[in-house]
């Protein structure tokens, strides 16, 4: 079975996904740094030189792939469940956690960060309400939604173990 972590942007996803990957000593895939290493450039670059529906196409690509694994921790971009088939073929063989963190929570944490093509607005707050307002439905499709609002990860990751 597969260990599978979906959510927002800045939730925690990658930092969990890696510390499980240790204590269980399971391979961590993460899809932004499998599309990354594929197509050679940022996932900025590919957001600004062949836009977001280029860049979810090859998401798409990459779940279709990793969702076949077995034993393995994946760590998904935060716009994977924006395709419904992407949750599907995740769940075939896979145990999905929602890591769940509010829209505050996230802004402080990524109000300085520019490797999220998404976000690079005069408002990102607000962007970020209106991404989770879309999103909380999708990512609620989950088999276990945990808390991630801590700074710490320790709390989720135990939480994930049980
Ligand atoms: C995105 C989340 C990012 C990355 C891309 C788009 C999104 O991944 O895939 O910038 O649509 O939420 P992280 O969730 O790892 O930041």
């Amino acid at each position: 079975m597969n260990i599978v972590l979906i959510g927002f942007m800045g939730s925690g996803k990658t930092m969990i996904a890696n510390a499980l990957g240790q204590k269980l000593q399971r391979p961590v895939l993460s899809t932004d740094k499998i599309i990354e290493d594929s197509q050679k450039r940022s996932i900025n670059a590919i957001f600004t030189e062949s836009g977001e529906e280029v860049f979810r196409r090859i998401e798409h690509d990459v779940i279709k792939d990793v969702s076949q694994k077995d034993n393995v921790i994946i760590d998904c971009g935060g716009g994977v469940v924006l395709n419904p088939d992407n949750l599907l073929l995740l769940k075939k063989k896979g145990k999905v956690y929602f890591i769940h963190a509010t829209p505050d929570v996230i802004y402080q944490r990524l109000k300085n960060d520019t490797s999220r093509p998404l976000l690079q607005v005069p408002q990102p707050l607000e962007r970020i309400k209106e991404l989770y307002q879309h999103r909380l439905p999708l990512y609620n499709q989950a088999d276990v939604v945990i808390d991630a609002n801590d700074a710490s990860i320790d709390g989720p990751v135990a939480a994930i173990l049980q």
